[in-house]
């Protein structure tokens, strides 16, 4: 990534709350947008009451989606960018500019309902937070947020502001959810991320806390952790799902291969950079990979960092369906309550017909790269590799 746009991203990261609340990002009435009759005027409550849906989010949904409401609310106001390019170090403006600008000629009116869309749908992606008579939310974790609901267990990964990066408390805590949702009297259970990223995979600040016994007891324990994380995942009894709501890197792409479905918005991605990290697959993908989307396919995306785009990686058979960013939250919803309407035992017991079979290898694969990936971690690739993310970083 160019570094001016890295940093113009960093200097958009200002506490959410205020972004939303402030008529700069996302608009007020009080900007004066006309009326007129029939169509446009339903079109138009519905566009007021989205800037007011807006003020009442709670999680950041990330420098991305603020530019594209940001842009989105210009364009229905305003119509097409018709103002000068601000300067190149004018960093924030520019990334504002451009968003807008890249809008073209847009009408307004599909950019109102465009706009409708995208808040609904980032409503709906924090439903389950509203009151509910049938909702339950689990308060013991810190790095995810577990809701019950509509007989679905929904596991979200809650550190939008570091992209979900899994920290090892997340791992351990991912790992207690599933424990839990396999007990639970759910129907299906669903991992989902909260804000623009599904998940950034292994937190890389996991390898550089080195404990006084030095980093070999770092490297053994970080392969115990990941070894029952991915068990979990092998051994989970009822339906598990998937849901992609943006782009995913590394282990929360490598463990799709053990989901029953996965279901991507088209703004997803799909991105496993281990040779250039030093190091190598986990999550079973060596086993699952190859034979999802055949040994080619799998070397391009395992070995030589091949990032897929979401239709791409449906294409290939690691996602299920693909789903309209601006609708994607509500239909996938929808789509799931449907499922967990079924009867629960009915889809258990063929969950794990299906996957009995395969059970034991795929034990024994994880076992295999937990092993491989404890001498990795180990080798001065890998050290020299986040040594580097962690330099770009400091020089930003
Ligand atoms: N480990 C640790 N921190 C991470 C992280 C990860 N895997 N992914 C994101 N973060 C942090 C960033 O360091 C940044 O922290 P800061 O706000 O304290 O500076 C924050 O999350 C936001 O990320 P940023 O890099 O500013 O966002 P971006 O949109 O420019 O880029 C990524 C997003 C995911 C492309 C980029 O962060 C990245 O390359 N991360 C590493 C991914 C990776 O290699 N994962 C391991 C795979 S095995």
């Amino acid at each position: 990534m160019a570094a001016s746009l890295f940093l113009a991203r960093r200097s958009l990261r200002l506490p959410f709350p205020r972004i939303v609340r402030t008529s700069k990002w996302c608009g007020v009435p009080a900007l004066g947008v006309h009326t007129t009759a029939g169509r446009m005027n339903t079109n138009q409550q519905d566009f007021e009451k989205s800037q007011n849906d807006l003020k009442i989010l709670k999680k950041d949904p990330g420098n991305d989606i603020k530019l594209k409401l940001y842009a989105l609310f210009k364009q229905a106001t305003q119509g097409s960018c018709n103002t000068p390019k601000p300067g190149m170090l004018d960093f924030v403006n520019k990334a504002k500019w451009d968003a807008w600008n890249s809008l073209g000629s847009l009408s307004k009116d599909e950019a109102r309902k465009s706009y409708v869309e995208l808040v609904n749908n980032l409503v709906s992606s924090e439903a389950p937070l509203k009151d509910s008579a049938s909702l339950s939310t689990r308060e013991q974790y810190d790095t995810l947020q577990v809701v019950s609901e509509d007989n679905i267990t929904k596991i979200f990964l809650n550190r939008p502001e570091k992209k979900n990066a899994i920290t090892l408390q997340m791992y351990e805590e991912i790992g207690l959810a599933l424990d839990e949702a396999a007990k639970d009297d759910s129907v299906i259970t669903v991992l989902t991320g909260y804000g623009d990223y599904f998940c950034s995979g292994n937190d890389l600040n996991n390898f550089t806390s080195i404990p006084p016994e030095g980093k070999e007891k770092m490297a053994r324990d970080s392969a115990v952790i990941l070894q029952a994380f991915v068990r979990k995942f092998i051994d989970f009894p009822k339906p598990l799902i998937a849901v992609i709501n943006g782009p995913a890197v590394g282990i929360s792409v490598t463990i799709l291969g053990l989901f029953d479905l996965v279901y991507a918005t088209d703004r997803a991605t799909f991105h496993t950079p281990f040779s250039q990290l030093g190091q190598s697959p986990e999550g079973c993908s060596s086993y699952t990979f190859p034979r999802i989307m055949g040994l080619s396919k799998a070397v391009e995306v395992l070995l030589f960092n091949k990032l897929l785009t979401a239709h791409e990686a449906c294409k290939l058979g690691l996602v299920t369906e693909v789903f309209t960013d601006g609708t994607f939250q509500k239909e996938v919803w929808e789509r799931l309550r449907a499922f967990g309407e079924l009867p629960k035992n009915s889809l258990a017991f063929s969950k794990q017909l299906i996957r009995e079979t395969e059970k034991e290898k795929l034990h024994a694969v994880n076992v295999q790269e937990c092993e491989r990936l404890r001498e990795r971690w180990l080798s001065e690739e890998c050290m020299n590799a986040i040594i580097r993310f962690f330099q770009k970083k400091a020089k930003l």
